[in-house]
């Protein structure tokens, strides 16, 4: 049986809160260079039980360090997580306990196994770790290797070489299975995979998340895939987050210039509506020396002073759309953004 569920449905699973983690650099033998890259810079998000959280970005923009962070894989430079309720890490949920609860799915199925742990033992592996006994541990790698569609008689006494890139992805999911976690982060955990198999271990893992009652944030470069996987969608620019929406909203009405021109870089179906001008002009800036203000300002259309100058808060826009621009804050100083409302004293009889 899955951990207790301590704060009810309505508690988030997961809550982040001012989130940093800047790599250090080195300086050459000259003693220049130094800095940091801002990998990932002040962002606080939830994770709703039960949900699928999305994550996209364009490469580079913080999300697989947001995830390493989550795991505590890397130690944070500042943040607050918050795992149901208890601080993560702290006395009432310490970091053995919350590792259990919370594991991660990667890209590379090969580097993730152990080449000389045949795939009962790898899935085996973590459960005997935490106290289980090896015939409990066992019963449960075969278990799950059924659940994951891999026939034990044939596929437990194999090793990872003697798999497929798919097959190998199958037995990754297990052994985060293993230990019966309530969160699964999976960063780009289809990617490379060919796109008849992605679409078989992305149904797989919806069907696991409806069996096990599981929480997902998935992680793709792929938007046609994060829509199909996600129930909110979170966008980040350049270590910070820029938009989060419900998902079918988020893809039908992005509110954010990057969003947009995000969504528009995906091929369309229709031949009639394939654009040649491409969406988004120039690399994204440098995360050791970000742009000042709004951080997309160099490659926005919508660029105006307020811009350059400071930076916008995540603000609700909608019902369940938080959005960081200066366009949708009244009184912004942004010829876009709606007007700020009269002042009561003016409004008073
Ligand atoms: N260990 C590290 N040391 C220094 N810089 C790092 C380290 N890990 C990540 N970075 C930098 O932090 C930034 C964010 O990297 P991250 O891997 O989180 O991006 P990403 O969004 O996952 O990209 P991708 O889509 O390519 O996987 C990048 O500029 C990256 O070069
Ligand atoms: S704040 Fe300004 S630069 Fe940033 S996305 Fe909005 S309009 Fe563009
Ligand atoms: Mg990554």
């Amino acid at each position: 049986m899955s951990a207790v569920d301590v704060g009810g449905p309505a508690q988030p699973l997961l809550t982040v809160r001012g989130l940093v983690k800047h790599f250090p650099l080195k300086k050459d033998v000259l003693g220049r260079g130094g800095g940091v890259v801002r990998a990932v810079d002040g962002i606080a998000f939830d994770i709703r039980k039960g949900e699928t959280l999305g994550v996209v970005g364009e490469s580079g923009c913080g999300k697989s360090t947001t995830a390493r962070l989550l795991m505590h894989l890397i130690a944070a430079d500042r943040g607050d997580l918050t795992f149901d309720g208890e601080t993560v890490a702290g006395a009432a949920l310490p970091l053995k306990q919350f590792r259990r609860q919370a594991q991660m799915v990667f890209q590379d199925s090969y580097a993730s196994l152990n080449p000389r742990l045949t795939m009962e033992d790898s899935i085996a592996f973590a459960p005997q770790v935490h106290g289980a006994s090896r015939q409990a541990a066992v019963a449960r790698a075969r278990d799950l290797l059924a659940r994951v569609g891999l026939e034990p008689s044939r596929f437990a006494g194999r090793y990872p070489h003697e798999l497929s890139g798919g097959q190998r992805q199958r037995v990754n999911i297990a052994r985060a299975l293993a230990l019966q976690p309530r969160l699964v982060i999976l960063d780009e955990a289809v990617s490379a995979l060919d796109k008849s198999v992605e679409a078989q271990v992305l149904n797989l893992l919806l069907d696991l998340k409806q069996e096990f009652g599981l929480t997902y944030l998935f992680i793709s470069h792929d938007l046609n895939v994060v829509r199909y996987m996600s129930d909110r969608v979170m966008v980040m620019y350049l270590g910070q987050v820029v938009e989060i929406g419900a998902s079918e909203a988020l893809f039908s009405e992005p509110a954010h210039p990057y969003t947009r021109a995000l969504l528009s870089s995906i091929p369309s179906l229709d031949p009639d509506r394939r654009t040649e001008q491409p969406p988004l002009a120039g690399d994204p800036p440098d995360p050791i020396n970000p742009p000042s203000g709004c951080r997309f300002h160099p490659r926005c259309k919508h660029a105006e002073v307020v811009c350059a100058q400071r930076s916008p808060a995540l603000l609700p826009v909608a019902a369940g759309q938080v959005v960081a621009c200066w366009m949708h804050v009244a009184g912004s100083g942004h010829s876009a953004a709606p007007v700020a409302a009269a002042c009561g004293s003016e409004l008073s009889p």
